[in-house]
């Protein structure tokens, strides 16, 4: 039936709660469901040996040195999660003015990268393109004369994601937000032997408060001195034009796009998956994950509901996939015996 042709039957005809009134009836109709294969574990990576470094910030989070990240990435692939994504904490020593420990081959990412990927060949490895993590003034791109340059910036991104796909990364994920780096990248994968590395494009990549956390794990927070990212990052008060922010990330050849943050920004996620076929991502971010974290350890919800809660929130709103970092708890939970 549909809904401007005919009216509903009215009650007693209609009576909703007919559908839930038992576990059987309530998982026959439903709509949307959560799946291990629905989930991307984040993981934080630093330099050193069976090395585990909490995250002040983000409650359950720790910073892992390369074996302890296989060793999860093991477990991850186990739960039936598909993928991971890769954040390095770059010691300072290392950040520069120009990012250029970005394309060094022999980076930690780089390094986590091959380890995972011969120890754990099934999980897809997705890493970030930006150069946030390794320069000195935390920006995503080149910064002269107190602007983030973007053609410079998309220039040296290429570099960066040659050097992550010749690591053996599958999915190169820019989340830098520089105009025309998606169509860059792509041309520069193609001749290089990188017809099937896979493009993530942040794409709707908003200038949110709730990245905090998430700029302690990696140390650019210090570095950014209270700097913002909005000339660069989407106005969070508009939906449009994340329409032509994917629009354009599809014809420069991105196979997957990400809305970022995930909660506030449902219906951004709806917006989108009912406009394009392209396969639409969300990030719960470190401030969304910190959020739920604490409002769970001070006993106001149970952990586990509210991320399935919210995580289920995401599917029905339209996104393929969620990046959660609480992707191992939740896909334990989901395939505990209920
Ligand atoms: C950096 C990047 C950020 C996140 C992912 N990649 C932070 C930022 O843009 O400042 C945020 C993820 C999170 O908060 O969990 N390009």
């Amino acid at each position: 039936m549909s809904r401007s042709s005919e009216s509903p039957a009215a009650y007693p005809a209609t009576r909703l709660r007919r559908t839930r009134q038992a576990p059987w009836i309530r998982r026959l109709v439903r709509e949307t469901t959560l799946q291990p294969s629905d989930l991307v574990l984040p993981l934080f990576l630093v330099e050193g040996d069976s090395l585990r470094e909490p995250v002040g910030t983000l409650p359950r989070v720790d910073r892992l040195s390369i074996d302890l990240a296989v060793e999860t990435a093991a477990q991850a692939a186990n739960l039936g999660i598909p993928a991971i994504a890769l954040f390095p904490a770059v010691e300072s020593a290392l950040k520069t003015e120009d990012g250029a420990e970005a394309w060094n081959p022999d980076s930690l990412v780089c390094r986590a990268v091959r380890a995972i990927k011969a120890a754990v060949p099934d999980i897809g490895v997705i890493c970030d393109v930006a150069l946030d993590p390794y320069t000195s003034h935390g920006h995503d791109g080149l910064l002269r004369g107190g602007k983030v340059l973007n053609d410079e910036t998309v220039e040296v991104l290429v570099k960066q994601a040659l050097t992550l796909a010749t690591a053996g990364c599958d999915i190169v994920a820019p989340s830098d937000m520089m105009d025309g780096r998606v169509g860059v990248i792509r041309a520069a994968l193609e001749p290089r032997g990188f017809a099937d590395t896979l493009i993530l494009s942040y794409a709707a990549k908003y200038a949110s408060c709730f990245y905090g956390p998430f700029r302690d794990a990696v140390g650019s927070s210090r570095a950014l001195g209270g700097a913002d990212k909005s000339t660069y990052q989407m106005d969070p008060a508009n939906a449009a034009e994340a329409l032509r922010e994917v629009e354009l990330d599809i014809v420069e050849g991105a196979d997957m796009v990400m809305v970022k943050p995930g909660m506030p920004y449902l219906d951004v996620i709806h917006y989108l998956s009912h406009s394009y076929d392209v396969p639409v991502f969300a990030y719960q971010v470190s401030g969304e994950y910190a959020m739920l974290s604490l409002g769970a350890d001070n006993g106001l919800f149970d952990r586990t509901a509210a991320f399935m809660e919210s995580l289920l929130a995401f599917k029905r709103a339209g996104a393929r996939g969620i990046f959660t970092y609480a992707a191992i708890d939740v896909a334990t939970a989901l395939t505990e015996p209920s």
